[in-house]
């Protein structure tokens, strides 16, 4: 079962982050439904993972950040350009490049 959960883990963060990019592009709701999907497996399997290792802190932390991800890039794709959202574009960046370095273990606590 981890692995199963790894595989999808691995396998969806990059595709997310494709999503995100596109969805900066291009209005289309079915773009909006795969990122969302993709939301789904990335917080189902990361959840998972982190339960197989009965949820260390830095966990607890990866997930309201993941959580946070989510809803600040729901919030921008909401707005008329999104590509004009300067700072929630940074904060969302900076988000994702965090929950990257915990992923691969290089922030640890
Ligand atoms: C958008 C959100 C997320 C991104 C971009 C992300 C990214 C990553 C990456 C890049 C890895 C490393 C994969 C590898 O070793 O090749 C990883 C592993 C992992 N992630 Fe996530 N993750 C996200 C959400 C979450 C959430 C919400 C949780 C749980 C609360 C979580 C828990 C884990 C665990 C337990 C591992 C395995 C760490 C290990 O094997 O030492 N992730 N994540």
């Amino acid at each position: 079962m981890y692995d199963f959960l790894y595989q999808v883990h691995v396998g969806t963060w990059i595709i997310l982050l494709v999503f995100v990019v596109l969805n900066m592009f291009y209005r289309s709701t079915i773009l909006k439904m795969l990122f969302r999907l993709c939301s789904i497996f990335m917080l189902g399997s990361g959840v998972g993972l982190a339960l197989h290792m009965s949820f260390p802190i830095i966990f607890i932390v990866k997930l309201i950040l993941a959580l946070l991800l989510i809803g600040l890039t729901e919030m921008v794709l909401k707005k008329e350009n999104p590509r004009e959202e300067s700072f929630l574009l940074i904060l969302i960046s900076g988000l994702f490049f965090l929950l990257v370095l915990i992923g691969f273990g290089i922030i640890r606590f």
